[in-house]
């Protein structure tokens, strides 16, 4: 088993486990915006990514799929539930996310973290060449930076938080707010999404820990540099545009027309089924205008792919429930046979059949509470090479502080506003939308991932 120059620090490997009815293994592309945006550089950088299978107790291994080479870190039941349920998406990913809903504090987590931490720290270590880059990402791994430097000091590592982060008085609250930012300091280079969130790093190392804040970089009590910066990740835009353009994706995006009942609109949302992002106040704006009478059921449908996550979690489940409750209730209410008013999609999709929804799509609906980037925009972005479509794009989404310009910005809370956007995006005109698409392809296309893995790695490499 050789080490690699370029080595992936990663919860979750970009493919996951699944065992077939038969008993058969079989790998699925894991699912969300880390995995959208990273793979793509790992197979540029022909590094080895290490990370969990998906799958509680398996064993450790080391093996190629994809063109990659893989290292698995086993995750027992125990850890699952109490490293990633519990720690990580019960108490950092509510916290992170502007507690939308309660974070939990509890120590036997943070025990089951610091632990899994560790574990996912040595494996790094094994398999980073000498003076290697390790490039470790988001909020489930932010002490092994520090664990990692311990051991190999002879690494240059990067940290990547694909999420908010939060202002102090909310990353205040954590019990274990020191040794958090701590371990984020063992990095040379921290990156966020967002300037303030950068600045929020900052001034929390600054006022919790030893370090110092001078000018633009923190000092560490042994003298260290670390450099916090934003950097807003992006997608392989030329895979979705590839796709887009393949004639039997356009003859599926056509279908997909005709099978919900060819209206004159379809707005579509495409997310993790998660409380984050605002599915409850985009189908009650939606649900509004047809009760007000504005669209009918025949003009306008609304296609929700919500894909399943967490779902040991409870918040996701009682999520799951409201959900399905709302579509159930449009549906009731305002739907006709053979004409619902919803067409919700409890599922995950191929790359193709998504790229077919972004095509068919005239609204891209983009309403999270808080998003770190959201990368779903820049995927419909990508598709929309006939310049036609609207996007729909909450403020608080990383992604609004690039696509402002050409998208209609949104504030998700403000339902009357909400229900103007929609509106707005639905009657565009031609020559409008295409200006719009315009702008936002310039720079979609011009800041796809390439860049942003360069920009990382060139001043990772400069520290
Ligand atoms: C977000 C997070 C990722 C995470 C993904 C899917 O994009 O930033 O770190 O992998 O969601 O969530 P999951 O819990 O299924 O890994």
């Amino acid at each position: 088993t050789g080490t690699s120059s370029f080595v992936v620090v990663a919860n979750r490997l970009p493919v996951d486990r699944v065992v077939t009815a038969d008993g058969r293994t079989t790998w699925r592309r894991s699912p969300g915006g880390l995995v959208t945006a990273l793979a793509p550089v790992m197979r540029a950088y022909d590094g080895a990514w290490v990370g969990w299978t998906g799958t509680p107790d398996d064993a450790p291994d080391r093996f190629s799929t994809d063109d990659m080479d893989l290292v698995a870190v086993p995750l027992s039941a125990e850890d699952v539930a109490m490293y990633y349920e519990g720690f990580s998406n019960a108490t950092l990913w509510p916290l992170y996310h502007d507690v939308i809903v309660s974070p939990e504090y509890h120590r036997e987590w943070w025990d089951a973290y610091r632990k899994v931490n560790q574990r996912f720290a040595e494996a790094a270590a094994e398999v980073a060449d000498e003076d290697a880059v390790v490039f470790i990402q988001d909020y489930q791994l932010q002490l092994v930076p520090q664990l990692l430097r311990r051991m190999r000091p002879d690494l240059k590592i990067g940290f990547f938080l694909h999420i908010p982060f939060p202002p102090t008085e909310l990353f205040a609250q954590l019990p274990w707010r020191r040794q958090i930012l701590e371990g984020l300091l063992g990095a040379d280079l921290v990156g966020f999404q967002r300037t303030g969130a950068a600045g929020n790093f900052e001034s929390l190392a600054d006022h919790f820990t030893s370090a110092t804040l001078a000018g633009d970089r923190l000092i560490t009590e042994d003298g260290r540099e670390v450099l916090a910066r934003a950097f807003p990740i992006s997608i392989e835009v030329e895979e979705v545009a590839r796709l887009a353009d393949d004639p039997e994706v356009k003859a599926r995006a056509a279908t997909i027309r005709e099978e919900v009942g060819s209206p004159k609109y379809i707005l579509l949302g495409v997310d993790r089924l998660d409380y984050t992002k605002g599915i409850g106040h985009r189908l009650k704006a939606f649900g509004e205008l047809l009760r007000d009478g504005v669209i009918t059921p025949e003009e306008a449908v609304l296609l929700q792919v919500a894909t399943p996550s967490r779902e040991r979690v409870e918040a996701y489940q009682t999520l799951r429930d409201e959900v399905e409750l709302q579509v159930g209730r449009l549906n009731g209410d305002f739907g006709r046979i053979g004409t619902p008013a919803v067409h919700y999609l409890h599922s995950s999709y191929e790359r193709a059949e998504l790229v077919a929804l972004l095509l068919a799509a005239d609204v891209m609906v983009v309403t999270p509470l808080r998003d770190g980037m959201n990368l779903v925009a820049k995927e419909y972005v990508s598709a929309r090479s006939d310049l036609r479509g609207a996007l729909v794009l909450s403020e608080f989404a990383g992604a609004a502080d690039e696509l402002g310009d050409g998208a209609f910005l949104v504030n998700p809370h403000d339902i009357d506003g909400l229900k103007r956007t929609m509106m707005a995006a639905m009657r565009i005109e031609d020559a409008e939308a295409e200006q719009r698409m315009k702008l936002l392809r310039d720079h979609v296309i011009s800041h796809d991932i390439t860049r942003w893995a360069r920009d990382f790695l060139t001043a990772l490499r400069a520290i």
